[in-house]
């Protein structure tokens, strides 16, 4: 029944996925599940709507969440919350979510696709077609499935500088893992690093807790888009420079200058440059701001929106420097397993079959649109929007404001990321109009309460 709501406000038309036969041969002698598209939602979710799930999760799992950015705080704030507030989801579908905790269910479009996992929608139906004829092939065994090869093989025609890869689970293990590559690869230690790359030891600063600090000894910590600070950093390492690990977009493009620089440093001190292509990869382009910008990285790391949403990253690069990761160990038991990996090879079958970066493109910019329709209209000031469309965000000079903003607005039919990206997905076509209202009403609230 949700489905058919879903598919009446997507228009059937729009939701059709790619064609069937998402991954190799062998795979299509297997019935995909009776429900192609979708199915999936836990009996008894009606129930689930009813239970306090915030104070459930705080007794058994410190934070209250396994992910930072989806903590209660995180979420909605820090300052007190008074009345409960949404915190757990039961169902996910396109762009909406159905949210419980302690009252009744509260179905949202959600801006923040789970961290930019999801650029497609959640619960597509080509991907889960391709997901469960994998799961019903036996996801792993003792040895690689043939769907390691075909997915690595086509993840090379999409990337520019992809001639291998390796898969692991996570955007921090797979960007250590490219960092261990450089350093066997150059028989050297130092990194320069520019950016966010996940929670590993030495990827984390001074201000995280119970890292020691050898971890961080031989790693160097660069603003974004400052070429002086990576000129210095690079020449203070002298001749022990392993890699310049950089994240290419941090909240807006960077300068032409800053990547050049850095490219032209790693090639004259014979180290490896490495694009993180999290956020960016499969969303500004396939082959992320690398091939946007024609600057090609040694090695490159993309997840998130590679999977629509399953556990998959992958370190890709120039063959003779991924040959290194057969001179060291990295390595992780479930890396091959094949549900996220046909998920990953359903992902690429829609772009392959329509410019999915540039609907990305569309559809953000018209969100932002949206957003900033709403803002003019309550003439607030001191919100704005800012980002690219594909990955954009609400500005807050006021904190209190943004707090406010975001708690209204998910009363109101809108999940927006507190202080971090929006993401938008090709599911959002149709969720434009409720987002603006979403938008609209939480900044009435807003002022009618006095707070602005
Ligand atoms: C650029 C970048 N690198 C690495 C990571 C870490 O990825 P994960 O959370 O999958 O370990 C993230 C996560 O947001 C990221 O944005």
């Amino acid at each position: 029944m949700i489905w058919d709501k879903f598919r009446r406000q997507r228009g059937d038309e729009k939701t059709a996925p790619p064609p069937a036969a998402p991954v190799p041969e062998q795979l299509d002698d297997v019935d995909p599940s009776e429900d192609d598209d979708g199915g999936g939602v836990p009996e008894g979710a009606e129930e689930v709507a009813n239970e306090p799930w915030r104070e459930r999760a705080a007794a058994v799992i410190p934070g209250g969440s396994s992910t930072g950015s989806k903590r209660v705080e995180a979420l909605y704030g820090d300052a007190p919350l008074g009345d409960t507030v949404p915190t757990h989801y039961s169902r996910a579908r396109g762009c909406s979510l159905w949210l419980v905790d302690g009252e009744s269910e509260l179905e949202v479009v959600d801006c923040t696709m789970a961290l930019g996992s999801v650029a497609i929608g959640y619960a597509d139906g080509h991907v889960l077609s391709a997901v469960g004829q994998a799961a019903a092939l036996g996801n792993v065994a003792g040895v690689p499935h043939t769907l390691e090869v075909s997915l690595a093989e086509r993840l090379c025609d999409f990337i520019p500088c992809a001639e291998q890869v390796r898969f692991l689970k996570t955007g921090a293990e797979s960007v250590s893992a490219a960092v261990r590559i450089a350093r066997t690869y150059t028989g050297r230690d130092r990194v320069v690093r520019a950016g966010y790359f996940g929670w590993h030891d030495w990827a984390s600063g001074a201000d995280v807790a119970g890292i020691p600090r050898s971890a961080r000894a031989d790693v160097v910590a660069v603003p974004f888009d400052d070429v002086d600070a990576l000129d210095r950093a690079v020449s203070d390492a002298r001749g022990a420079l392993a890699a310049i690990v950089i994240e290419p977009v941090v909240e807006r493009l960077p300068s032409e200058r800053w990547l050049a620089r850095a490219r032209q440093l790693a090639t004259e001190a014979g180290a490896v440059l490495v694009f993180d292509e999290m956020k960016t990869g499969f969303r500004l382009k396939p082959g992320g701001y690398g091939e946007l910008s024609g600057v090609e990285p040694d090695l490159a790391v993309f997840g998130k929106a590679l999977a629509n949403g399953f556990p998959l990253a992958a370190v890709v690069g120039r063959a003779d420097v991924m040959d290194a990761a057969r001179r060291t160990w990295i390595s992780s038991t479930l890396a091959g397993e094949t549900t996220a990996l046909a998920a990953a090879y359903a992902v690429l079958d829609w772009h392959e079959r329509e410019d999915v970066c540039a609907t990305l493109a569309t559809i953000g910019a018209a969100l932002r649109s949206a957003v900033d329709r709403a803002i003019a209209a309550a003439a607030i000031p001191g919100i704005r929007t800012d980002g690219l469309d594909q990955m954009w965000r609400i500005v807050f000079d006021d904190a209190d404001v943004e707090r406010l903003f975001v708690r209204h607005a998910v009363e109101h039919g809108a999940l927006f990321k507190r202080g971090a990206y929006n993401f938008a997905a090709l599911a959002h076509e149709d969720a434009i109009g409720d987002v603006e209202s979403a938008a609209s009403a939480a900044l009435v609230a807003i002022r009618e309460a006095g707070r602005a």
